[in-house]
């Protein structure tokens, strides 16, 4: 491992995490090509104190101010990762990487925020909250929350109130699967979709169903399929599709947005795209893993190699992935998440015997921009700006923080990434900023290489060097109403009126 950033002693090799006094609250980065999600343009973007206050080319400043020289690079938002689970409490473990190794190594990657997924304690949202924001503390890149719904009464439904109106929660995560611990039922999904709808918050869906694939799971220890090979078969795309599809359709019965997390396969991906086709809001989102691995690892005769890939919904057959590509090209799926989620090998290996021990997760948040790049402009599957979209503007716009996030303007946060479309990078755990001990696309080359990242206006990573510092994320609140909502009002008035005049009967 590579982890060359603050933790006890920092980077700078002293004791505390102190900031240089020479780091410089303004930058100007000249000559690059300054890419949004809507247009691009040769231009110079000057920073101050966090914040972009210049967009135009040419720009002139003083011999005291820092420049960067990105003639030839492409200058553009911050990664923001829509789903990570950094320091989760899961599958009788907790994810290896908490928010400051996870952040500071999606920041050597281009990420700049990422939105977790905050889990209720006991089912006590404001708990789980509290644990969440302790946790948090140590960031050192902004960060937002989801929250996970897990059980349904009075209390459940009137802290969701309290998490949009006080503290900054604009989405709540139902899960269909891992029945026995977070699943819940089409009754507790209903009434979490009319509570979402009524805040005007975002409902997200983990859609595999949790009692087909318990189901599975028994038919594979029958078989004697316990190895990790057994996780996939036990919970194939058609549960995938299932839910997705149920899912969608209690959405529009109740009709509120839905955003779909990490879609896996064909089957779940078709059901968005014939919901969008009608006409409904739904959001689909891919991860990395889902775009560019495929399940043959799963059958390695080595338990540890095979295990390093186990997550929930599982890494489809090959095809999945190609299919997942051409519907983010097109729109058809709308962003890329990672569902960051790591455990190491000791923990992994919890699951020698049982695939149904190995905890569900895999790597993400520092590769993600460079894969999403190698994988779909470099290829040429999209454009630049199609990229900024997809890995930056539009979750800012979904979770309603656009333009201060995924945009440069000016006023915009100063997140930005320094992209050199002629280098390359190499993915290895060798070399990777993470605290865990094993990475899913080892030995991964690519082109494209993140050379400069600055978050909060502060440069973060240059010269592959890492200057981090615990404390400096902030919190960023997402308000409620995303752009999502618009107009659902009228259709509901639609509704309504389209309603026939109940029948007089008499009661004889
Ligand atoms: O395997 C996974 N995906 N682990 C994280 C939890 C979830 O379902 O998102
Ligand atoms: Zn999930
Ligand atoms: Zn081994
Ligand atoms: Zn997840």
């Amino acid at each position: 491992n590579n982890n060359q950033f603050c933790d006890a002693t920092n980077i700078y090799g002293d004791s505390g995490c102190n900031v240089p006094s020479s780091v410089s609250s303004k930058i100007l980065i000249k000559g690059g090509t300054v890419v949004n999600a809507h247009h691009k343009e040769v231009a110079d973007v000057y920073i101050e104190d966090g914040t972009i206050v210049a967009v135009q080319p040419n720009i002139k400043v003083g011999d005291d101010i820092k420049v960067i020289d990105a003639t030839g690079k492409l200058v553009m938002p911050g990664g923001i990762d829509p789903h990570t689970h950094l320091a989760m409490e899961f599958m009788g473990s907790e994810t290896i990487d908490d928010f400051f190794s996870g952040q500071a190594a999606a920041l050597a990657g281009g990420t700049t925020m990422h939105i977790d997924f905050v889990i209720p304690v006991n089912g006590s949202l404001s708990a789980g909250y509290e644990a969440y924001v302790e946790k948090a503390k140590r960031s050192c890149m902004d960060y937002g929350f989801h929250m996970a719904i897990t059980k349904w009464n009075e209390t459940v439904s009137e802290e969701m109130e309290i998490m949009v109106k006080e503290k900054g929660i604009n989405s709540f995560k139902f899960f269909l699967a891992y029945k026995g611990s977070f699943m819940v039922n089409d009754e507790l999904l209903m009434e979490g979709l009319k509570k979402c709808k009524s805040l005007g918050a975002l409902a997200m869906v983990h859609a595999e169903n949790g009692d087909a694939v318990f189901e599975g799971q028994k038919r594979m220890i029958e078989l004697g399929i316990t190895g990790p090979e057994g996780h996939a078969l036990s919970r194939p795309p058609v549960l995938e599709g299932e839910a997705t599809a149920r899912a969608i359709r209690l959405a529009s019965f109740v009709n509120t947005p839905l955003y779909v997390v990490h879609v896996m396969s064909i089957d779940a991906m078709e059901e968005i795209a014939r919901a969008r086709k009608s006409g409904q809001r739904v959001v689909g989102e891919p991860v990395v893993s889902g775009l560019l691995l495929n399940d043959s690892v799963l059958w390695d005769p080595d338990f540890h190699f095979a295990a390093r890939y186990i997550m929930s919904p599982p890494i489809r057959e090959a095809g999945h992935g190609t299919a997942l590509q051409a519907a983010l090209a097109t729109g058809i799926l709308q962003l890329v998440g990672t569902d960051h989620c790591t455990f190491n090998s000791t923990q992994k290996a919890l699951g020698i015997g049982d695939f149904r021990k190995i905890p569900n997760g895999v790597n993400g948040m520092e590769e993600r921009m460079h894969l999403v790049w190698d994988t779909m402009v470099a290829s040429g599957q999209i454009s630049v700006t199609d990229y900024v979209r997809i890995t930056s503007t539009e979750c800012a716009r979904i979770f309603n923080i656009y333009p201060r996030k995924g945009a440069l303007l000016v006023g915009s946060d100063a997140d930005i990434i320094i992209l050199n479309p002629n280098s390359s990078f190499e993915i290895s755990s060798k070399s990777h900023h993470y605290r865990t001990d094993t990475n899913v696309y080892e030995g991964w080359r690519g082109k494209g290489k993140v050379e400069v990242t600055i978050a909060g206006g502060r440069v973060v990573w240059e010269n592959d060097e890492l200057k981090v510092i615990p404390g400096a994320g902030k919190y960023i609140e997402m308000p409620p109403f995303s752009y999502l909502f618009d107009g659902i009002d009228k259709a509901d008035a639609k509704y309504f009126s389209s309603l026939r005049a109940p029948v007089k009967r008499s009661m004889t």
